[in-house]
């Protein structure tokens, strides 16, 4: 991010996703800012194909499909589990190891058995999430947050989605989804991510 960060002047935002977990993350992270956002869903703009190699790269294919698409400022999340003893995996593929139609039961499964195929006894793993903020004009700016924690099996909690019933963030007891979403949002990936746009983007509250 460079010293001329682009500012989001209009309150009129596109929240470039489908994913409901997010959706509903996100919203409650613009709302303070009186942010008329307004899902890529709820336009019915299509889920372009996460053909990159990286979260940012990932984020950027969807915040420019939703901007070019809606002719408004968009804000996408790429975001994903990197687990230390699996080289980062599932990383950018989070989403993809819970199959079509999406098991994240399954997905955890998976994510215990690497682990036990590994023989690896270091459970230390985290969260990343790159947003990716585009305006229709092709201008980009990006924000990354990460939050440490260990895995811990079987999942327990039914708040949050994805993997939250797997991740005991550093310095907590209880998995993501056993926290309400304001014990989430106090330290989240997510949240880490929205604070630098916040900062670097929207006007002080
Ligand atoms: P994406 O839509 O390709 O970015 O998929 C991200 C995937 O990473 C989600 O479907 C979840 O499986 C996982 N993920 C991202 N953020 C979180 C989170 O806050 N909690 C749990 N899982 C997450």
């Amino acid at each position: 991010m460079g010293e001329n960060v682009r500012k989001l002047l209009s309150n009129r935002l596109i929240i470039a996703t489908h994913n409901d977990g997010k959706i509903k993350e996100i919203n409650e992270l613009v709302r303070p800012y009186r942010i008329a956002a307004t899902s890529a869903g709820e336009l019915g703009l299509d889920d372009p194909e996460e053909t990159g190699k990286t979260f940012a790269e990932n984020a950027a294919i969807k915040a420019h499909a939703a901007a070019g698409a809606s002719g408004l400022p968009a804000l996408a999340d790429d975001s994903g589990l990197a687990v230390a003893a699996l080289d980062g995996a599932p990383g950018i593929y989070s989403a993809r190891w819970a199959g079509d139609p999406r098991d994240f039961g399954a997905a955890m499964a998976k994510v215990k058995q690497a682990l036990q195929n590994a023989g690896a006894d270091d459970f230390s793993a985290k969260f990343v999430c790159v947003l990716c903020l585009a305006w229709p004009d092709g201008h980009e700016e990006f924000f990354t947050g990460e939050v440490h924690g260990t895995l811990s099996f079987p999942p327990r909690g039914d708040q949050g989605f994805g993997y939250d019933p797997i991740l005991v963030p550093d310095g907590f007891e209880e998995t993501f989804a056993e926290m309400t979403s304001a014990e989430k949002r106090a330290l989240s990936h997510r949240a880490r991510a929205f604070d630098k746009f916040r900062t670097a983007c929207l006007p002080p509250l």
